[in-house]
């Protein structure tokens, strides 16, 4: 068996999770490339050779972002090929949950076999930082549907239901404006030249190679920005100022330290029943995640062992 996942990543978070998640496959015996979207670079894949295919993305806007859609699109994916979506945001509110409504018309297109979906859940690169212990038990959580999802696709276990009409909506409202958001606000792009420290960081990195230095050495930008976010997340000064998300507040910079996070022991529960506010979204996650978990291993177990007892 031979999986691929494709996947666009902003800040690196769908790199983690897709990496993971190679991790879990090759447990069960399934060999996996991971192929990273390069948004530069639509080159059409050849998908011969695998069994399963993955596609990955972080969600923008409640919708897959662009880059992400367009590549998905210039595919042309082998009839009937098997193929499941593993989507990953900061909450896990259901406007978010049709996000992938237009890649799976492109998948319905090309009559892929796609079955199977999952959201995990992963710190904000926008709106506000995400504390270590939250990451933590976040980690914890996409372990165990990380378990599921390998479960059920191996074992062709669908789990895709039909979105609901609100989530629809938001997505399709939402989505066009994501589409050209960074386009247009790159306009408003500039760095605090006395933070900068010149390190080039942004130029290097980004993904759509966005950000240039002019005749005179000062850091501009063209109007491709997919808003990404990776060159402020993770200036070494904080030195930008990204438009209308600066205006809002909305910027969060430094990344975080998943390894220093892994080794994190929890002393309780983070979320628990009695969490409101933003968070409160993911009691309904984690219940879910956690009663899906038990029904698939932990049952399993319980019966192999009163079978034994007997
Ligand atoms: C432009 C933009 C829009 C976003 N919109 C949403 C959203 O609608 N819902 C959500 O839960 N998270 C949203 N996020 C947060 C990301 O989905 C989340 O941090 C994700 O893990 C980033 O993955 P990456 O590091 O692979 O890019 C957004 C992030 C960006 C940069």
């Amino acid at each position: 068996m031979k999986c691929l996942l494709i996947y666009f990543t902003g800040t690196f978070n769908t790199r983690y999770v897709s990496q993971l998640l190679k991790k879990k496959f090759e447990n069960v015996g399934c060999g996996v490339d991971l192929y990273e979207i390069n948004p530069l670079q639509t080159e059409q894949l050849d998908f011969s050779g695998y069994d399963l295919i993955g596609l990955g993305y972080p969600i923008y806007g409640f919708a897959a972002p662009y880059a992400f859609l367009k590549f998905v699109r210039a595919q042309h994916f082998p009839k009937g090929a098997k193929c499941f979506i593993y989507k990953n945001s900061g909450e896990t509110k259901h406007a978010n949950d049709a996000s992938s409504i237009y890649v799976l018309h492109k998948l319905h297109r090309d009559r892929v076999d796609v079955r199977n979906e999952y959201h995990f859940v992963m710190p904000y690169n926008i709106h506000f930082r995400f504390e270590d212990e939250l990451i933590r038990e976040m980690f914890m959580m996409n372990d165990k549907l990380m378990d599921v999802l390998v479960y059920e696709v191996m074992n062709n276990i669908p789990n895709l239901r039909r979105y609901k009409l609100w989530p629809r909506f938001v997505t399709a409202v939402v989505s066009k404006p994501q589409y050209i958001g960074g386009d247009v606000n790159s306009f408003l792009y500039k760095v605090d030249e006395s933070k900068c420290v010149n390190c080039d960081l942004c130029v290097k990195r980004c993904p759509t190679q966005n950000i240039y230095r002019d005749e005179n050495g000062k850091l501009k930008f063209h109007h491709h920005c997919l808003m990404c976010m990776r060159c402020s997340f993770y200036c070494p000064t904080d030195a930008f100022y990204i438009g209308f998300l600066d205006q809002w507040g909305w910027k969060v910079n430094g990344g975080y330290d998943f390894q220093k996070i892994e080794r994190l022991e929890l002393e309780h529960p983070v979320i628990t029943d009695k969490t409101e506010g933003f968070f409160h979204c993911y009691i309904e996650t984690y219940k879910k995640i956690n009663q899906r978990y038990n029904e698939l291993f932990c049952k399993k177990e319980e019966e192999k062992k009163t079978g034994e007892k007997r």
